[in-house]
Order: C-alpha cells, then sequence, then structure tokens
C-alpha cells in the first residue's frame, strides 16, 4: 500500500469523523441503494462514512473493508457504539480482494481512490466483484477547487505541500475532477458525476467549525512536519498560510471546496 499521506493517529480519526459528520447531507442526501443490496464498502478507515450510508440503507447489507487492521478495530467500536447491524468488517486489500467474482450489488469507496498510485488498476478490482447491472459510487476530493476570503498566497503554498506530498506517495488530491474519465477507462456504464460544492460562510458555525477548521485546515496542519522535513516550504511561511486559513473562519471570511460524487453501472452484456 502507499503511505497515506495524513497517517493513522487520533486526530486523523477525529478528523475523518469531522468531515463525515459536517458533509453528511450534501454528499450522502442520495446514498440510497436498492434495498436488500449486498454492498462492499471499500477503504472504510475508522468508520466515519460508514455510520451514515449504513444507517440510510437498513434493510441492505454491508461488508466494509480497509487495508488497515487499526482503522478496521476503530470502524467496528463506533458501529457498535451506534447500535448498527448491518455491517459486517473485514482487513483487506482493494488490490487482493477476497470475495468471488459478481458478488455485489453495489460497491460504496470515498476518499480511497485519491490514495492510491493506480485507481483505475483499483476500479478494474472492485468492477470484477460487481454484478451484471449492480452500481458503484465513489466520492472524492479536489484540493484545486479550494477558494477563499480574505486570499493569501502563503495559505496556497501550504495547501499546495499537501498536493505535492500526496503525490509523492503515490496520490493525487486533485482526483475529483477525473472521476469520470477514470470510470470510463475502467469499463463502466451510464457515469454521471455531481460536483457536491461546500460554501461556508458566518451565517453557518457549525460548518466554519466542522468543515472549514475541523476537517480542511486540521488536514492541512497535520502535513507540517513532513512539508518541513522534505523543504518543500518554510516553517514561517507554512505557520503563516495555516493563520491566513484560520482567518478564512475567524469571522468576516469565507470558504468554498467542491467534492465530487460518481455513480455508475456494470454492464456485463
Ligand atoms: C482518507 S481514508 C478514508 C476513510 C473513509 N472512507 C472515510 O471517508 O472516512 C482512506 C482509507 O483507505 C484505506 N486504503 C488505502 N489503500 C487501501 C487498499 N489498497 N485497500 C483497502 N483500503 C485501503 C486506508 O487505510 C484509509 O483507511
Amino acid at each position: 500500500m502507499n503511505k497515506y499521506v495524513h497517517g493513522y493517529n487520533e486526530n486523523e480519526a477525529n478528523r475523518l469523523n469531522n468531515q463525515a459528520d459536517s458533509l453528511a447531507n450534501l454528499i450522502h442526501f442520495d446514498s440510497i441503494w436498492n434495498e436488500g443490496s449486498l454492498i462492499l464498502e471499500a477503504g472504510c478507515g475508522v468508520g466515519a462514512q460508514t455510520k451514515t450510508v449504513a444507517n440510510h440503507n437498513p434493510k441492505s447489507k454491508f461488508i466494509s473493508i480497509d487495508i488497515s487492521e487499526d482503522s478496521i478495530k476503530e470502524a467496528q467500536a463506533l458501529i457498535k457504539s451506534k447500535q448498527i447491524e448491518n455491517v459486517e468488517f473485514l482487513v483487506a486489500d482493494i488490490f487482493d480482494l477476497p470475495f468471488e467474482n459478481q458478488k455485489f450489488d453495489h460497491i460504496f469507496l470515498c476518499f480511497v481512490l485519491e490514495h492510491l498510485t493506480n485507481p483505475v488498476q483499483a476500479l478494474g478490482k472492485l468492477k470484477s466483484k460487481i454484478k451484471d447491472n449492480g452500481t458503484i459510487t465513489i466520492i472524492e476530493g479536489d484540493h484545486g477547487s479550494t477558494y477563499f476570503h480574505p486570499e493569501s498566497e502563503f495559505a496556497d503554498k501550504a495547501i499546495q505541500c499537501q498536493v505535492e506530498l500526496q503525490r509523492r506517495y503515490g496520490g493525487d488530491a486533485n482526483i475529483g475532477r477525473k472521476l469520470f474519465p477514470m470510470l470510463e477507462k475502467s469499463g463502466f456504464n451510464k457515469i454521471a458525476v455531481s460536483p457536491r460544492q461546500v460554501y461556508v460562510d458566518d451565517s453557518n458555525p457549525k460548518w466554519v467549525e466542522g468543515f472549514t477548521k475541523n476537517t480542511f485546515i486540521a488536514m492541512i496542519e497535520g502535513i507540517k512536519e513532513d512539508a518541513i522535513s522534505n523543504n518543500l516550504i518554510d516553517k514561517e511561511v507554512f505557520e503563516r498560510g495555516i493563520k491566513d486559513l484560520y482567518n478564512t473562519a475567524n469571522g468576516g471570511g469565507t470558504f468554498c471546496y467542491t467534492f465530487f460524487k460518481g455513480k455508475a453501472v456494470n454492464f456485463l452484456s
């Protein structure tokens, strides 16, 4: 597996949960699949999205997998604490899936392809596990869609460090815009991609906290040591960038970011 740019730790688990909770309506209002489906969630992490999609589809059964054993343990504990009973967890690798072909009605993945060196190959592996006429849903971000007020070249530079580090680890932080062509290349049919824009201003303090501060700025703050030790940026410039990002969230600022949600069908004949 590639090095995971955000790392596995308590801060990142909290960030993933903040991200999932603040975005739940925007990205999951339509995450409702056919009743009685068998659904594979690939790269479930600490279960931050699992709790929402499993709740939205109470009559379907989920098998949620991740390559990280620790994340699976956390996800299991979270789902148990929410008394959600339609999810089974498994440690497994997307590139070596322990399932027979055409097992699943639907596959769901969120913020996973962006970390993989070969996302099209991953889609091919996943596609082979989907039934004829089965479907896939993919959600990804795109850091190129980030803009805010007040503007800051320092903040832009700090964000660019994240993009560059993720690239060096084999991933792609600007993958959202590529969902359609990737699904097409992987042989999926009836592909539809919709942008889901987050727009945050002072009228919605919950989004200022949950998204701008605790999801986005927390993510950029999390790569500080890596960015500096890799000589991508000077410490002072990075710190100024973070300070300026907080200025977008401390009264009078605004913040925009766009996620992309792709849906497609697997026609075998
Ligand atoms: C950014 S996290 C997203 C977790 C979750 N989907 C969410 O949105 O909160 C990416 C996850 O993909 C997992 N992952 C990366 N490569 C994988 C692979 N080859 N097979 C299975 N999981 C993988 C990582 O372990 C990590 O938990």
